[in-house]
């Protein structure tokens, strides 16, 4: 398994081109198989996640290229409506093609993907979201067989804004018979820019970026030539690496306005910020300053971010508190920085951080993605050598992660 060697005590500067976000490219990648032809994707992120969805996608049928960040899907025959448990074990977003290709087919076989590392994960709300619309969902060997004649609108409401159950209900719906709404829907970029795409493709669906969607359905969509926006998790992310490091970073190619909680809660904790257009400067001279914050859907701080601040400020100056209110589990990662020295107490969803001065290397396993991202920021700014074991994790949310590190003065290097 691949490790990352990290020497702590750089601070990080210079500029990082962010790229094209994982969690928007996963629905509009697999939202192709609803309008048959040839699709051009671009901006699509080089990770272990969008090559397994070209695997995926591979496998219902499709016929796809992926060269230069640009995804080419042919989806004229897409004739096996199966997402095997071997893929959505690895990558639970794989049940985003229960919608589409209910929507284009009438029947799904998919995985069910039981648990993740940070806990149980139910699919309740994407189930009864395409029961809604009229399909029968039915448990047979650890997978899910829905079937439907024809799916029919329907007015949902959410019990939560799940983001996934949202861009599921979305490609179920633009193609059914009448009008959909759904309530309480979620707000996230990644779902505006799925509507984005489905819309371009000759989808109509109205409410983008509000807790309620509208889709009239029409009969058919036709391919299109598309961009994906850019990933606020990985910009974060590099924003949370300077802040950490006492470093002044420069990010390009980014988007600003779905980052304001982020940059909010940066500022709170004492860094400088300027924005221009796409580019944001983030400078941060002194030691982090405590605060308390909350993970909550968007335009809240992200979950996805909520390991990579919890080690921002395991070395700030006095206390902070951490919650998490979109998963009551997600703290995987507090033992590991623990283990580099952090002072970190749970209390139920609520971390409780003592700010210590110097955090000190040594061995950490990854739990997850964001996770094993707050175990690299943590390294970065330990005292001596961490060895972070499990990075396959890392792999499948952040492109070119130790080369961009390397970039702006880190050192870190990938190991057998
Ligand atoms: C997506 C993101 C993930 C992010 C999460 C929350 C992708 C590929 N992944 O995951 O990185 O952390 O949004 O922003 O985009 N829930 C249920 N029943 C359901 C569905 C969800 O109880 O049927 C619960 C979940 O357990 C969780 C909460 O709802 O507590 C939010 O989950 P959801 O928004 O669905 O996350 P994902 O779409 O899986």
């Amino acid at each position: 398994m691949e490790k990352f060697i990290i020497e702590g005590g750089n601070s990080l500067n210079g500029t990082v081109e962010i790229s094209g976000a994982k969690n928007a490219a996963l629905p509009v990648l697999i939202a192709t198989i609803l309008a048959p032809g040839v699709h051009t994707i671009r901006n699509v992120p080089n990770l272990r996640d969008t090559r397994t969805t070209k695997k995926l996608l591979e496998i219902i049928g499709a016929k796809v290229t992926f060269e230069n960040n640009i995804m080419q899907i042919d989806t004229t025959n897409c004739d096996n409506p199966v997402a095997p448990y071997d893929l959505v074990k690895t990558m639970r977003a794989s049940f985003y093609v229960l919608g589409p290709l209910l929507g284009r087919y009438g029947t799904a076989t998919v995985s069910l993907p039981g648990g993740c590392a940070w806990g149980p994960r139910p699919v309740d709300i994407h189930l009864s979201a395409m029961e809604a619309l009229g399909a029968k969902v039915d448990l047979a060997s650890g997978n899910i067989v829905a079937t439907v004649d024809k799916l029919v609108g329907t007015e949902f409401e959410m019990r939560f804004p799940s983001v996934g159950a949202t861009g599921n209900m979305l490609m179920a719906a633009v193609l059914a018979e009448g009008t959909t709404i759904i309530k309480n829907a979620a707000k996230e970029p990644e779902i505006s820019c799925l509507v984005d795409f489905l819309n371009e493709t000759g989808a109509k669906i109205s409410g983008k970026g509000t807790a309620e969607l509208t889709i009239e359905g029409v009969n058919e969509l036709h391919p299109v030539d598309f961009s994906i926006i850019p990933d606020r998790i990985e910009a974060g992310t590099f924003l949370i690496a300077a802040a950490i490091t006492q470093g002044e970073i420069t990010l390009k190619n980014v988007e600003p306005d779905h980052l304001g909680k982020v940059l909010e809660i940066l500022e709170q904790v004492g860094a400088e910020i300027q924005i221009r257009q796409n580019e944001i400067r983030l400078k941060q001279e002194n030691r982090p300053k405590s605060i308390n914050a909350v993970a909550e859907v968007y335009p809240g701080f992200p979950t996805d971010l909520q390991p990579q601040l919890i080690a921002l400020l395991s070395v700030a100056k006095g206390n902070s508190r951490v919650i998490d209110t979109v998963y009551n589990d997600r703290f995987k990662h507090v033992p590991e920085l623990v283990r580099l020295g952090a002072k970190i107490a749970m209390d139920d969803n609520m971390a409780v951080i003592s700010g210590v001065k110097q955090l000190a290397g040594g061995p950490v396993m990854c739990p997850d993605i964001r996770a094993g991202a707050a175990l690299v920021l943590a390294a970065l700014v330990a005292e001596g050598t961490s060895v972070v074991d499990r990075i396959y994790h890392i792999d499948r949310g952040y492109e070119n992660f130790e080369e961009n590190l390397t970039n702006l003065g880190g050192t870190i290097r990938r190991s057998d």
